[in-house]
């Protein structure tokens, strides 16, 4: 069992908690992820350790809530016990001294991008993150990346905070003042992801991608989060999750992404009517004890 140190809402939907698991904060290195049960009838599923703390014995991951499981996560408190986190899997990201690095980083994929951020900071090179949301509310980790950055641009969709508009607008702008970059990584939803590579492309900056197929194992075993990477099939849990941004096939994601959405949204519905259930069965115990 892996206990919940810590845990807050840092935007509408997204979790932030930390989790005590000492051997997978010990480690992990940036761009790895876990896979987790939350309990004894759960789903596996996959969550990047945006941060881990070494001496707490502690992994820190950021969760927005897409279905059952990570509403489930949602509606855990402090103190609560996750059943499983098998980690860190997935190789680490390749960090050496490339010069300037761009991040863009959109919604939730703020998350993955901080360690490697942190990290490529840390091996020498220069860091210029863009991180973008649907409005202020959604853009997280304001501060952390201010933190692992040496400069720090924000759009919005609607405009309500930073530039409005994509975080490729703010890439093309600063491109086109003269700013060079020596590579990019782009995390985020998988159409900004592919909008970001057909930029980076025409813009000839090396884009490594964190794809977020579906993972079953999380081993290697199971093919679920097979991806075309240059023509070849890849698993993203072994061979990835970062990939070559420029030879991924985007189109086959998110058409996989989208096998199981009947699925997830059966299971979304019957566990929002049990716990609503349960809420009524807890109001009448507590109105029969009054
Ligand atoms: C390497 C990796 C790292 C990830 N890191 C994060 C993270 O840090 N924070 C975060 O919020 N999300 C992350 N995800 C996505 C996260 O795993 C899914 O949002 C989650 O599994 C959804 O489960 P659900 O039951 O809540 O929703 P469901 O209703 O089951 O699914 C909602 C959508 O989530 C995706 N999904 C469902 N099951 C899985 C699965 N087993 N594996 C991957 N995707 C799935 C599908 O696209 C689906 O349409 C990551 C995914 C991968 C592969
Ligand atoms: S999750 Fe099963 S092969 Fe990758």
């Amino acid at each position: 069992m892996y206990k919940i140190l810590k845990k807050k809402l840092i935007a509408p939907g997204v979790t932030q908690a930390e989790i005590v698991a000492p051997e997978i904060a010990k480690k992990r290195k940036a761009g790895q992820f876990v896979i987790i049960r939350f309990h004894e009838k759960g789903e596996r599923i996959p969550l990047t350790i945006a941060d881990a703390d070494t001496e707490k014995g502690t992994i820190t991951i950021i969760s927005q809530r897409a279905g059952k499981s990570t509403a489930f996560f949602e509606n855990m408190n402090k103190g609560d016990s996750v059943i499983d986190v098998v980690g860190p899997l997935g190789h680490p990201t390749h960090i050496k001294k490339y010069g300037h690095v761009v991040f863009l980083g959109g919604g939730i994929g703020i998350a993955p991008i901080h360690p490697i951020a942190q990290a490529m900071k840390k091996a020498g090179n220069r860091v210029t993150s863009i991180i973008g949301g649907k409005t202020k509310d959604f853009v997280i980790l304001e501060d952390w990346m201010r933190q692992a950055s040496d400069a720090v641009y924000i759009s919005t969709d609607d405009g309500s905070y930073g530039n409005k508009g994509f975080v490729t607008d703010v890439l093309k702008e600063l491109v086109e003042k003269g700013e060079h970059f020596d590579l990019a990584v782009v995390i985020g939803p998988v159409p900004m992801m592919k909008a970001a590579v057909s930029l980076t492309k025409e813009m000839n900056i090396p884009t490594i991608v964190s794809l977020n197929a579906i993972m079953v194992d999380g081993t290697g075993m199971c093919g679920g989060c097979r991806v075309s990477v240059g023509g070849e099939t890849k698993f993203t849990c072994v061979d990835g999750p970062e990939f070559d941004g420029h030879q991924v096939d985007f189109k086959e994601l998110m058409l996989r992404l989208r096998i199981f959405d009947k699925y997830g949204k059966q299971a979304m519905e019957l566990y929002e009517s049990e716990s609503k259930n349960e809420k009524c069965v807890m109001k009448k115990v507590f109105d029969d004890k009054e």
